[in-house]
């Protein structure tokens, strides 16, 4: 897996063109950096200016303060009172939305002789993590005790920013729009108030607020077929021809024997399999190229490898390299077309490639 830190600054420049110099940028580099590699890629990310890094989990985020002392790093799942301890040590932005939670971070933070700078979620439509509307500002109220702890942000998610029709996402802007000044009410104000997701980032300017939250655009992914024009795709997955073989026609291939070659064909044996993330739905249905052509995937996906039929490929050898996902000299096979046959989104190709595949950086 190659990964072109390059790419995710020019993305990250894309998003600052899109929401301006004042708005804050919070790079999102959960599950791996959306399997990309989180810390190579965080550091280009701030490098190329985000303000601020999102993981989903306490144990990531811990990851990234080992090689980033000095960063703010949001986690997005709701705290969980067994990490409060890590979580103030570390100077982690944790989102918060129980109070008992809130009172064990209030207690770590004044015993450590901290303020400890959280972020409330409101849930505008998600109905995943976040504390409802119309909890939120009896939340707060009661919030107002602990004077350790810093309500920095207020946050809600978008569930379809990236649909065509933005009804339902101006919806929930009304009702998160709504909460904040409810709060305000109270006399309480957020220094940074977000919403956008990279759909959002594109499509609802409106949204951009205090800080945006941009996931998949900085990896150079469409957040939506109708979104994202002059991202560069961040990740190229190369393999390389592990055994080429001539086989005569009626000769099957793989497990079930559910491809039968029709003429003498020219069979490579390629070794990346389900286990390395290329799918077992990708079976006599995608392509890889080689040497500049297409060559159809033939027969099943095993675990460690899979065949495709390079008989119309001139001067094919062992050892070629061959290009599963991404872009190489002049061809490319977008993780949208990938995830197009598998009736699955981008997001999902790419935080499927394993670990187990060595990441190459470039453009660092
Ligand atoms: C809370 C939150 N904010 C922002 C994002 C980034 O979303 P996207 O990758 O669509 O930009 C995510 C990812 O799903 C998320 O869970």
């Amino acid at each position: 897996v190659v990964v072109n830190l390059e790419a995710v600054r020019h993305n990250i420049g894309i998003v600052r063109q899109r929401v301006g110099p004042q708005c804050h940028i919070a790079a999102v580099v959960k599950a791996n950096g959306y399997g990309h590699g989180a810390v190579p890629v965080a550091r280009a990310c701030l490098e190329a200016g985000a303000d601020m890094l999102c993981v989903t989990l306490t144990a990531q985020a811990a990851e990234l303060r080992q090689q980033f002392p000095e960063a703010r790093i949001l986690v997005f799942s709701p705290l969980s009172p067994s990490e409060v301890q890590a979580s103030v040590a570390l100077d982690l932005t944790p989102t918060v939305e129980d109070l008992g939670t809130l009172e064990l971070v209030d207690r770590e933070a004044a015993a450590r002789g901290k303020v400890v700078k959280v972020h409330l979620q409101v849930d505008t439509g998600m109905s995943r993590t976040g504390i409802r509307p119309e909890e939120a500002a009896r939340f707060m109220r009661q919030a107002g005790q602990c004077r350790h702890v810093d309500f920095e942000g207020i946050y809600s998610h978008f569930a379809s920013a990236d649909s065509e029709d933005l009804t339902f996402a101006r919806r929930q802007m009304a009702l998160f729009n709504g909460v904040v000044a409810e709060i305000a009410g109270l006399g309480v104000e957020f220094h940074l108030r977000h919403m956008a997701n990279s759909a959002a980032v594109l499509a609802l300017p409106e949204s951009h607020l205090d800080m945006v939250r941009p996931g998949v655009m900085i990896y150079g992914l469409k957040p939506a077929p109708h979104l994202g024009e002059g991202l560069e795709p961040a990740m190229t997955v190369l393999s390389h021809i592990l055994k080429l073989k001539t086989v005569p026609a009626g000769t099957p291939v793989s497990y079930g024997c559910t491809y039968r070659c029709s003429r003498q064909q020219e069979i490579a044996t390629v070794p990346m399999g389900y286990a390395d993330g290329y799918r077992r739905g990708l079976s006599n249905r995608f392509h890889v190229v080689v040497r500049g052509q297409r060559a159809p995937v033939v027969g099943r996906v095993c675990m460690d490898m899979f065949m495709a039929d390079v008989t119309d490929v001139p001067g094919v050898e062992q050892g070629d390299e061959v290009l599963i996902l991404g872009k190489r000299d002049g061809q490319c096979v977008p993780a949208e077309d990938m995830a197009g046959r598998l009736g699955t989104i981008n997001y999902e190709i790419v935080t499927g490639i394993s670990r187990r595949i060595p990441r190459l950086y470039v453009g660092a």
